[in-house]
């Protein structure tokens, strides 16, 4: 068994990954796998004038219930040899095959701590109108035996939940277009999820094992984190987008944007960020009007999931001068003709129409002394911004 690519913790090995696991000869602190859900069933679908194709690829066609068994059983078996004793496993699926690999699971002798209900607000319409919509996907977590202890880092937990100890269910968007600049797998995964999924659960330094990686999102995250990765896959084409990916990190500004958005708490009260000149700023303040270019040009503001979160306006000049205030109401944004912004006083040039934010003038917010506004704003464009970045919440 060879080495399809080694770099700097990120070790990949091409084939199937029954036969690999079974010759890999060493142990493991955690396992994420995320493997074939057997939906697929190679037919594209009509309704309401939308297509739709359920084929993610051969590795996913649809099995007979015997099958799906057999290969979970045995793909669990071989994680579980080299599980190290106080280690965990994770697994997702949907309907199709979560009850398989929970069964499998129990079979075998781990212990499920949890079933984390994934839940995505910002799911697709599912197409078929006899069923509800499906939202959701179920991340098995088990333990390797049930009297070892393994970790959870429960504090870190609380923490990226407010305070509160989390729940089984999470929201979190599905993969955004931030996550696909190398190209893209039909099924990839998250970086938030897998954040969540890998400071849960593991400490710094550790080793974590996907035996269905793809597109090596597993990876990309646990290296960003520092623990050190190995991923199995089939297709070297998936690997090999892996690995763009991986180099696309080796580049530090790229790193440090990757692990910032992936970072990011879904849940973040958010603050829209705004370049103004001064005199603009200063008449925005005074009126507690801020206004902004809908669209998707220099100086414009893109409406992204995240509005609905908005809070605060927080305006700059060039990075500079940074003031920070409460809206009048969260989530909200007008839009409205030049002529109203005129009757104002403003002065707008470049549109007919305006996205506008009410900000309470009266309500500014302190911003913490060793934030620097302008490490965090490379552009003049408007962009949506956790508060967390300006208020110096740990
Ligand atoms: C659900 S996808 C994983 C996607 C991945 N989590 C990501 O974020 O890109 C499952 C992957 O398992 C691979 N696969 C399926 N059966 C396999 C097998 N027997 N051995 C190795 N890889 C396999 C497929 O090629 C596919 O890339």
């Amino acid at each position: 068994m060879e080495l399809y690519y080694n770099d700097n913790g990120f070790l990949l090995y091409h084939g199937d990954t029954v036969e690999i696991l079974e010759s890999l000869n060493r142990k493991v602190d955690m396992i994420f796998a995320d493997p074939p859900y057997f939906l697929s069933k190679g037919f594209t679908m009509r309704a309401k004038g939308r297509v739709k194709c359920f084929d993610k690829g051969n590795w996913d066609k649809a099995r007979p219930l015997e099958e799906i068994n057999q290969f979970n059983m045995s793909w669990l078996s071989k994680c579980r040899n080299i599980l190290k004793d106080n280690g965990t496993i994770w697994v997702s699926g949907t309907y199709h095959n979560i009850s398989s690999v929970s069964n499998c699971l129990m079979e075998l002798g781990y212990k499920i701590l949890n079933i984390i209900v994934w839940n995505k607000p910002d799911a697709p319409l599912t197409l078929s109108d006899s069923h509800f919509n499906f939202s959701a996907e179920y991340i098995i977590w088990a333990r390797k035996y049930k009297d070892k202890r393994h970790f959870y880092n429960i504090e870190l937990m609380k923490y990226i939940n407010g305070g509160k100890r989390m729940s089984d269910v999470w929201n979190l968007p599905t993969t955004g277009l931030w996550e696909k600049t190398c190209g893209k797998h039909p099924t990839q995964k998250p970086l938030r999820l897998m954040y969540r999924i890998i400071m849960s659960s593991t400490q710094s330094g550790e080793t974590i094992l996907d035996p269905f990686a793809g597109s090596c999102t597993t990876g990309i995250a646990a290296n960003l984190l520092g623990r050190t990765f190995i991923g199995i896959d089939q297709d070297a084409r998936f690997l090999d987008l892996g690995i763009k990916r991986k180099t696309e990190i080796s580049d530090v500004e790229t790193a440090n944007k990757i692990f910032r958005k992936m970072t990011e708490n879904p849940s973040d009260v958010m603050v829209i960020v705004n370049h103004a000149r001064k005199e603009l700023k200063e008449k925005m303040i005074e009126t507690g009007i801020c206004y902004l270019r809908a669209g998707d040009s220099k100086g414009s503001l893109c409406v992204t999931p995240g509005f609905e979160r908005m809070q605060y306006v927080l305006l700059h000049t060039g990075g500079e001068d940074v003031r920070l205030f409460k809206l009048k109401k969260k989530g909200c944004f007008q839009i409205w003709a030049k002529e109203t912004l005129e009757k104002y006083g403003f002065n707008p040039e470049h549109a007919t129409y305006y996205v506008v934010i009410q900000f309470d003038n009266k309500d500014e917010m302190p911003l913490s002394k060793t934030v620097n506004i302008k490490e965090r704003i490379n552009t003049y464009r408007a962009r949506l911004r956790p508060l967390s970045d300006f208020v110096g919440i740990k």
